[in-house]
């Protein structure tokens, strides 16, 4: 991800659902002692380990930490980062459209955005008596419940977040934002179940 947002050196790096730091924490690397990464995640605690992190690389001046959603972004202001980067974040978000619309804002003219996202909907819902590719054997029965307690207790919204996109929707709301120029790959790997099953 970071090495398809590059140049990076001198840029001001927003990270969006910065999570404990993986992408932020690497891009403070890359931007270099001219650039400046600012951390946003909604949870206060994510963003507080963040900012240890950050101190212990003596990086604190080069570091900012925002509570917000990738919705709004609301406390940074409209065209003030070169590069949006987010991994593992839009899957939780019901409207990416909004989500989009915000990183849009957000870039100065010529910025762009690099992110990640696992497709779900090409894993999910799996056939009978497998979980994440395993053959249940003897259990399924047992799995099979405890999938139905959790299907109960699941809030269908956040459980449609994460399963009602893939690569080429991303594509259309990207170019739906006005993004200029869109690049998606999608990587897939396949294993046959039996061959799985065998290690
Ligand atoms: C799977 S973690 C990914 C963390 C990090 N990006 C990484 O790759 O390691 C998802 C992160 O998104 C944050 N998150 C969830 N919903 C969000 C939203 N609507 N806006 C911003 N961040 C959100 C969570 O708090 C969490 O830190």
């Amino acid at each position: 991800m970071l090495d398809a947002a590059e140049p990076l050196d001198g840029a001001t790096v927003l990270d969006v659902g910065a999570g404990d730091g993986l992408i932020g924490l690497g891009a403070l690397d890359r931007v270099g002692a001219g650039g400046a990464v600012i951390f946003a995640d909604i949870s206060p605690a994510l963003l507080e380990q963040c900012r240890r992190a950050a101190k212990e690389l003596g990086a604190l001046d080069r570091t900012r930490f925002i509570q917000a959603k990738a919705e709004d972004l609301a406390e940074v202001p409209d065209g003030s980062v070169d590069v949006v980067t987010t991994r593992s974040v839009l899957i939780y978000v019901d409207d990416k459209a909004k989500a989009f619309a915000a990183f849009a804002r957000v870039l100065r003219p010529g910025g762009r955005v690099s992110l990640f996202e696992p497709i779900n909907r090409l894993m999910y819902p799996e056939p009978p008596g497998r979980f994440c590719g395993y053959d249940l054997g003897a259990v399924t029965d047992l799995v099979a419940k405890v999938n139905s307690t959790f299907d109960d207790l699941e809030d269908p919204a956040f459980r449609a977040a994460m399963m009602d996109f893939d690569d080429r929707d991303l594509t259309s709301l990207a170019e739906a934002a006005d993004f200029e120029r869109v690049h998606v790959e999608c990587h897939i790997r396949h294993r046959a179940w039996l061959a799985h099953a065998a290690g």
